[in-house]
């Protein structure tokens, strides 16, 4: 296999280097191409083409349904441990030894407690605010309670806001959901796990003793770690590139979070069960909605479908989907609305619009479903989510400035108008 790709532009040949990563994967270098070829840049909308970064956190191979953190199996990661292990994974590189996970949990712990003053600011928002709207600007918010820069250079200053954002990240989502709720904000229990002191965070009672329940805190652990990376993602890409300018990590995670909210993102959660929700309510006619994902003249599209990498299947909707028939039955629910999902993903995959274009279920099409059964509100799923990929964030930011990455700075093809002449406002 050549090392080398040849382009030609108006008979100049130009060499770029090919580069191969370690799952084979090929690159055209083409960091050089502007300069060596007189101003000729590559054009590339949604970057459909374009590598941003090498990485060495996480592999998918989306014709496969490959997904693996660190070379780690998704499935068996799922299986076998917990989300503050992925988390240690995804940042650090290595899974922990028992020594360096408790270490780990003990920092986060030592570091989730929120000033008082932040509780004003949840307060101030309006009941009626969109929690991730909410989540962004408190992340964003811990900045101003935590100013000081952090010094990339030194692992101690990088470690220290690490653990402080995964330690103060759940206070804030539990917080966020109890002031729409009405409910008190207070913080969770120390002695209890991540993902358990998270639960009782967002549903203990002021009149009741929390008592948790195995199935919940299973299937949390679960959705984290299925949620917790996606290499080069819209959010993902967000948090790096503002981490390029050497923006804080809050200040990154913040916009990453925003990014995320949308719809053909993050957003797609919360999309899916509003829809599964207006086709029952419009008699479960799954038909008529299909004929509206395929009709080009209707905006309408089947949520919690496709996917921009993954061409075969969504490994992460395989292991969800399991989890889902699981969580319900365990908690002795029928939800009507599953049985919704499962004929909407028959029909479709038994449909050539769908074959066609290789559009599968991905992993916001049944962990809404979870969600819902753990009486998570719809609003909150896109929270969720956010919550699960802090370490990947996390870990690409790091990764970042590690490598010492420069500005993320694309150019353009301007296609606006050419030179004009000034006319002054009385003669326009
Ligand atoms: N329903 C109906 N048609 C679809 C859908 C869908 N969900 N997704 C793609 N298509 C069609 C699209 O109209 C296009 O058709 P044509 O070639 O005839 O113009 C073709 O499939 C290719 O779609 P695309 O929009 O060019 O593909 P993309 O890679 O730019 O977009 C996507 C990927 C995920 C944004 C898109 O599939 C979509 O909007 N899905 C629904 C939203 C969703 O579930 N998002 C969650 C993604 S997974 C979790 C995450 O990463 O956050």
């Amino acid at each position: 296999m050549a090392d080398k790709a040849t382009i030609e532009i108006n008979d100049k040949k130009i060499e770029l280097p090919l580069i191969k990563g370690t799952e084979n994967e090929l690159a055209i270098d083409i960091s050089t191409l502007r300069a060596s070829s007189g101003g000729v840049i590559t054009l590339d909308p949604g970057f459909k083409n374009t590598g941003s970064c090498e990485s060495a956190i996480t592999f998918l191979d989306g014709e496969k349904g490959i997904l693996r953190y660190r070379g780690y199996d998704i499935a068996e990661l799922a299986e076998n441990v917990d989300f503050l292990e992925v988390a240690y994974l995804l940042i650090f590189g290595e899974l922990p030894t028992k020594e360096q996970n408790d270490k780990f949990h003990d920092d986060i712990k030592a570091e989730s407690v929120v000033d008082e003053d932040v509780k004003k600011i949840v307060e101030a928002f309006p009941k009626s605010a969109h929690p991730m709207g909410v989540i962004s600007s408190l992340t964003s918010a811990l900045t101003a309670f935590n100013p000081s820069s952090v010094n990339v250079e030194s692992e101690a200053d990088m470690y220290k806001s690490v653990v402080r954002i995964l330690g103060k990240m759940p206070v804030l989502v539990a917080w966020t959901m109890r002031k729409k709720q009405g409910l008190p904000l207070d913080y969770g229990d120390d002695s209890l796990g991540y993902v358990e002191n998270l639960l009782k965070m967002m549903f203990t009672k002021p009149n009741k003793t929390y008592v948790q329940n195995q199935v919940l805190v299973d299937a949390m652990d679960k959705l984290l770690i299925l949620h917790a990376d996606h290499e080069q993602n819209c959010s993902t890409s967000t948090v790096r590139v503002v981490g390029s300018s050497h923006a804080g990590l809050f200040a990154s995670i913040s916009a990453g979070i925003s990014a995320l909210w949308g719809p053909l993102h993050g957003g797609a959660n919360q999309a899916v069960l509003e829809m599964l929700e207006a086709i029952q309510a419009d008699g479960g006619d799954t038909k008529k909605y299909m004929a509206k994902a395929k009709d080009k003249n209707d905006p309408f599209r089947l949520m919690g479908f496709g996917h921009r990498v993954y061409k075969n299947f969504d490994p992460r909707a395989r292991i969800i989907k399991k989890a889902a028939d699981q969580v319900l039955h365990d908690l002795g629910i029928e939800d009507p609305i599953l049985d919704i999902a499962k004929g909407l993903e028959k029909e479709a995959l038994e449909d050539s619009y769908f074959v066609d274009r290789k559009l599968y279920p991905n992993v916001d099409f049944y962990s809404g479903i979870i969600y819902r059964a753990m009486g998570i509100p719809t609003d909150m799923f896109t929270v969720m989510f956010a919550i699960g990929r802090l370490p990947g964030w996390i870990a690409q930011w790091r990764e970042m400035r590690l490598r010492k990455e420069p500005i993320g700075r694309p150019r353009q093809i301007y296609v606006g108008a050419t030179e004009r002449k000034f006319v002054p406002v009385d003669a326009r």
